[in-house]
């Protein structure tokens, strides 16, 4: 079986410490000496919002932490706030947080089941060649390593059956560097991270799409796989088997 580069986040903060310090070791300055032992979400969000452990704290408007109750039994995990995200300082709340709205009614499952987050907390962007728009720029490694601790201390806290990575960035994150979202989308992957672990495409690709009928197409899609993730918190319990990751 592959070994994931990520920490167990169920054993405890001891654990926790060790592992992020090699982390720390690895790719340079992170956030995991600000995550306070035995946090709340509201502790994390507010320590969250003074974080500095990378560069996009400087053009980013604001830390935008994760959203949902502590309760939540699914947690899905985007890239980075985008545009609206950083002016709102909430997750998903721009056109692709609406249309991934849209597809949980459609699968059936409830919003207050959900908790929101992203493997980076600020927007990293470059103007455009007119100084209008903010252009998303994908997140470093180095970046995506410095804010994990903010993520797995979320994991920590929620501890959801389910995690779903949206887009390859979540899932190359946290699944691994071969993880290949187009070939192994709706899949349950082992992984110690959550119970049932799977990613999906982002809803921001379907947005790009530029023909109706294939974005219409590529919804559908999206839905189905959000309603593997209903069966999985359903009563009556998974359909699917996980597979392991190839090593
Ligand atoms: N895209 C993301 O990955 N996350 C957000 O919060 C919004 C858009
Ligand atoms: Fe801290 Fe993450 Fe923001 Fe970088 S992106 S400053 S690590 S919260």
């Amino acid at each position: 079986m592959k070994r994931l580069r990520s920490i167990s986040v169920r054993r405890g903060p001891s654990h926790n410490v060790v592992s992020i310090s090699s982390r720390e070791q690895k790719g340079g300055r992170t956030a995991a000496s600000l995550v306070p032992p035995n946090p709340s979400l509201e502790k994390l969000r507010a320590v969250a919002a003074r974080c500095r452990a990378c560069d996009l704290w400087k053009t980013g408007t604001q830390t935008v932490f994760g959203e949902g109750q502590a309760s939540a039994r699914v947690m899905f995990v985007g890239e980075q706030p985008g545009d609206r995200e950083d002016l709102a300082g909430r997750p998903f709340v721009g056109p692709a947080g609406m249309l991934l709205d849209r597809a949980l009614v459609q699968a059936g499952i409830d919003r207050d089941q959900v908790y929101v987050t992203n493997v980076v907390k600020h927007f990293k962007w470059v103007a455009d060649e007119r100084g209008k728009r903010r252009i998303h720029k994908k997140p470093s490694a180095s970046e995506i390593n410095a804010c994990r601790p903010w993520l797995d201390a979320e994991l920590a806290v929620v501890k959801p059956e389910v995690l779903v990575c949206l887009g390859a960035t979540a899932a190359q994150s946290l699944l691994g560097r071969k993880f290949s979202v187009s070939r192994q989308r709706g899949e349950l992957v082992h992984s110690e991270l959550a119970r049932y672990v799977l990613a999906t495409v982002h809803p921001s690709s379907l947005l790009r799409m530029p023909d109706e009928k294939d974005r219409h197409a590529e919804f559908e899609r999206f839905v189905d796989d959000l309603r593997k993730v209903a069966g999985l918190i359903s009563s009556r319990g998974p359909s699917s088997t996980v597979t392991k990751l190839a090593s």
